[in-house]
C-alpha cells in the first residue's frame, strides 16, 4: 500500500492558543480514525503552523506520532548572524520533522529563487529533516502554455545539486498558483497531467521513481475525494481548509477511503 500524505499549512493564521484548541479537538478525533489507516506508516499527517507555535504543539503531542510538525520555512545558512532568522537546526532540535520550501507565497513575497531555494533544501537535509519541496505555475504561465516548462524550471534549478539518495528523501507538492486560495481548484485532467509531468522528470533526471507527489490549492472536503483520487496523488497540502479541525479530519477520511 503507497503511503498517502495530508499536511495542513496554516500559513499565517491562528494565535498560540487558537493552536492548541485545535491540536486538542484533533487529537482525539485522529485516535478514532487510527484503525482505519492499515498501519501507521501508510497514512502521514503534518501541520505546518507558524514557527511560534511549534515549541507548544510539540509539547502537546509528546510521544506521539499520530500528526507530525513542518516549519513553513527555514533560513538557508547553517547559522550566522542573521536577525529574526530561524535555521534547520532549531528547528529539528525541537522535534520538528520537515520543511516547506519554494512555497508560492514565499516565491512571491520573499522574492526567493531557485538557487536559495536550492540552499534551504541542503540546510533541512544536513539538520536530519524531510524538505517538502513545493513548486507550480502562474496563471500567466497556464494561459500562454508555459505551465510545463515553468514548473521543470522549477524542479531542476532547485533539485540540481541533489544525488538521486537525496532526492528520494523529497515530498513534492504541485499548487498551481492560481489554485492556492481561490476557491478555482485545477481540474483532474490538469492536476493528472502536471503529476504525470513531474514525474517524467525526477525519474528521467534523477532514475528515481518513487518521490511523493502531493496536490494544493482550493482542496477541501467537497472535492478532495476526487483529487486524491487521481493517478499519482499522494495526498494533499492544504490551506484554508486545514484551519478547522472537523474539516481536516473530513480530509483525512476522503485519504482514507
Ligand atoms: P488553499 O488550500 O487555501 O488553497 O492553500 C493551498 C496552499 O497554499 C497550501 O500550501
Amino acid at each position: 500500500m503507497k503511503k498517502k500524505y495530508l499536511i495542513g499549512n496554516w500559513k499565517m493564521y491562528k494565535t498560540v492558543q487558537e493552536a492548541v484548541v485545535f491540536m486538542q479537538q484533533l487529537l482525539p478525533q485522529l485516535e478514532a480514525i487510527r484503525p482505519l489507516a492499515i498501519c501507521d506508516t501508510a497514512l502521514a499527517l503534518y501541520i505546518a503552523p507558524s514557527f511560534l507555535h511549534l515549541p507548544a504543539i510539540a509539547a502537546l503531542l509528546g510521544d506521539q506520532k499520530s500528526i507530525q510538525l513542518l516549519a513553513q520555512n527555514c533560513h538557508h545558512e547553517a547559522e550566522g548572524a542573521f536577525t529574526g532568522e530561524v535555521s534547520a537546526a532549531m528547528l529539528a532540535s525541537i522535534g520538528v520533522s520537515g520543511v516547506l520550501i519554494g512555497h508560492s507565497e514565499r516565491r512571491n513575497y520573499q522574492k526567493e529563487d531557485h538557487p536559495l531555494l536550492a540552499k534551504k533544501i541542503k540546510r533541512v537535509l544536513e539538520a536530519g529533516m524531510q524538505p517538502f519541496f513545493c513548486c507550480g505555475e502562474s496563471l500567466a504561465a497556464r494561459r500562454s502554455g508555459n505551465h510545463k516548462a515553468m514548473v521543470q524550471q522549477q524542479l531542476q534549478e532547485s533539485l540540481v545539486d541533489l544525488t538521486p539518495k537525496e532526492i528520494e528523501t523529497l515530498v513534492i507538492a504541485y499548487e498551481p498558483v492560481w489554485a492556492i486560495g481561490t476557491g478555482q481548484v485545477a481540474t483532474m485532467e490538469e492536476i493528472t497531467e502536471m503529476h504525470t509531468f513531474i514525474r517524467g522528470i525526477l525519474s528521467n533526471h534523477y532514475g528515481v521513481g518513487n518521490v511523493p507527489i502531493l496536490y494544493g490549492g482550493s482542496c477541501n472536503p467537497q472535492n478532495a475525494a476526487a483529487i486524491f483520487g487521481c493517478a499519482d496523488v499522494a495526498g494533499g497540502l492544504i490551506g484554508g481548509a486545514s484551519l478547522e479541525a472537523d474539516q481536516f479530519v473530513k480530509m483525512i477520511m476522503a485519504l482514507l477511503a
